[in-house]
């Protein structure tokens, strides 16, 4: 069984939703809360540690009532269902998509093609558990009997993205470990990191679903011979590990069976940290940490699964970005993190929303005709004021916007958390009221710069507030985003799971790479032809 087949655009909800749109939009956002003072409560949710407030939206009650509607109507809980019972929701590819059960404390059985995949989670959690141990407490060692001091993740896309986000979010949580990246092709970014390292004390984790990616397997195979030119190849296994579907080609590659932490086919790439692809993460910030981490998205996952859809965060949070995308026709969204720690969690939202959701060919296979996934950006807040927010208040573009704060610093340095807080608080106010042309008249002596002072506001902001920054609040927060996509993913009728998006490029590359390499000359445009003409001609290093 697979994900019920319905154009959005036809069902009864959505044309309730358009006579609506046309009813509400050129109402404006203070004009609600002057109409209703109970309209921030009504439109928060308080759920553990997080206040989500949507009510600074261009919206109302009747708006998240008519998208109850047309979840019930697409039947949502039963997409629900089917997503977290192993369902092969990824159609395209065939594919289970349950990287949720690489997070749940369930003990029933949860068969995929026959196979109880709740044992082969437990056994590979515990063989994370066993290795971290080992490495972080020093009785493992490298070559030379030391006990190792650097990790280096060596993956691209989800097997780098996830594990480097959250290991920059969680560095206040960190142990000894220094952990690097490597995952571009550019040999420069390589070379970068190796710089600072010593073969002796470094662990290598080759992470690749497929192992068959080339940016990775030529970033493995360049470290692999950077670290023979000091220890000898009985060496490797001391100092390699890997993660991965594909056995045989990390065997082939010289990694021993043991040294395999294992992956399924139902674990995409872009979820996949959950996985022993987050062994990284593991490393870093010790087992334990790991776990309230996996503890965090579960709970989550329980939200998701079991809160009615007016009071679901991540429901909420879909309709609203479905809201601006289909009906505004607003071409991107921004998550703007008011803590430095998250700097890195918009590039990683990029991939799992972008690559997730950025198909124009429905279920039916017919090319869709309505807009689908959202272009994501941002950037930690209080910086971004200071670079892109002048479009956001005073550009043409609508840009609805994620705030995402802490009510807590980890340090406690209360001054400089009132001003982090006060500037997350005072920003969504700003972008909703915006400052009309009588009140900058009334401050205003110069009539010439009147109106370069006027803004408009009714810009659209969601406020997430939460606790603290933990392993367990990241979890939670990971997983919104997941099961935001998710519902994106099922209103809009499309295959979220595949990525077939990526493979022209990728296949053409190995074409150029063959002109350039071997000389052929495969045919190309005139430009892309004086384009590797030009490239030979100068690059001579
Ligand atoms: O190029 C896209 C992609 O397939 C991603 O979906 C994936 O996360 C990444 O490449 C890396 O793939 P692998 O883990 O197989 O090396």
């Amino acid at each position: 069984m697979s994900l019920k087949n319905q154009n959005p655009t036809s069902t009864k909800s959505w044309g309730k939703l358009l006579s609506h749109f046309k009813d509400i939009k050129s109402k404006t956002i203070v004009s609600y809360f002057d109409e209703n003072s109970n309209r921030s409560d009504e439109l928060t949710i308080k759920w553990e540690d997080f206040y989500v407030d949507f009510s600074k939206n261009r919206l109302d009650k009747q708006t998240i009532s008519l998208f109850t509607d047309l979840l019930n109507e697409i039947q949502l809980k039963d997409s629900i269902n089917k997503y977290f019972t192993g369902d092969k929701i990824n159609k395209t590819e065939n594919r289970a998509v349950l990287h949720t059960a690489l997070r749940s404390e369930e003990n029933s059985n949860l068969k995929v093609a026959g196979i109880n995949v709740r044992n082969q989670i437990k056994d590979v959690k515990n063989k994370i558990r066993e290795f971290s141990n080992s490495v972080v407490l020093g009785s493992k060692k490298g070559y030379t009997n030391k006990p190792f001091t650097d990790v280096v993740n060596i993956g691209i896309g989800g097997s780098d993205l996830g594990p480097s986000m959250v290991i920059d979010s969680l560095k206040f949580y960190k142990n000894h470990l220094n952990t690097h990246f490597v995952s571009n092709v550019d040999g420069d970014h390589v070379n970068e990191v190796l710089k600072t390292l010593d073969p002796e004390t470094t662990l290598f984790i080759i992470v690749s679903k497929t192992f068959t990616t080339q940016e990775t397997l030529s970033n493995a195979n360049t470290i692999r011979s950077w670290f023979l030119k000091k220890a000898k190849q009985e060496d490797v296994s001391k100092h390699f590990i890997a993660v991965s579907t594909n056995l045989e080609k990390v065997m082939s590659f010289g990694i021993e069976k043991d040294n395999i932490f294992p992956m399924w086919d139902w674990v995409g790439g872009r979820f996949s940290l959950w996985s022993a692809v987050g062994i990284t993460i593991s490393l870093s910030i010790g087992f334990k940490n790991f776990e309230d981490f996996l503890k965090g998205a579960n709970h989550m996952d329980i939200h998701f699964q079991e809160t009615n859809f007016d009071k679901n965060i991540p429901v909420i949070l879909a309709c609203i970005g479905v809201w601006y995308n289909n009906f505004y026709n607003c071409e991107s969204e921004s998550v703007i993190t008011y803590s430095q720690y998250l700097n890195q969690f918009a590039t990683y939202l990029q991939q799992a929303s972008m690559e997730s959701n950025g198909k124009s060919v429905d279920r039916d296979g017919s090319k869709v005709n309505y807009s689908t996934g959202q272009i994501v950006w941002g950037e930690p807040g209080t910086n971004s004021q200071h670079a892109f927010f002048q479009l956001i208040h005073q550009g043409t573009k609508l840009i609805p916007t994620d705030f995402i704060g802490f009510t807590q610093s980890l340090y406690g340095n209360k001054d400089h958390q009132n001003k982090l807080i006060s500037n997350f608080i005072a920003q969504t106010e700003a972008l909703m009221k915006g400052k009309s042309l009588a009140e900058v008249k009334k401050s205003n002596k110069d009539n010439f710069n009147i109106p370069f002072k006027v803004f408009e506001g009714n810009k659209p902001t969601n406020t997430i507030l939460i606790d603290k920054l933990t392993p367990k609040s990241l979890g939670k927060l990971i997983a919104l985003y997941e099961h935001k996509i998710f519902v994106q993913g099922v209103i809009w009728n499309i295959f979220s799971y595949d990525q077939f998006g990526v493979e022209l490029g990728k296949k053409l590359a190995n074409t150029v790479l063959d002109d350039i390499q071997n000389n052929s000359s495969n045919n190309h445009d005139s430009s892309t032809n004086n384009l590797i003409k030009y490239y030979k001609s100068k690059n001579i290093t």
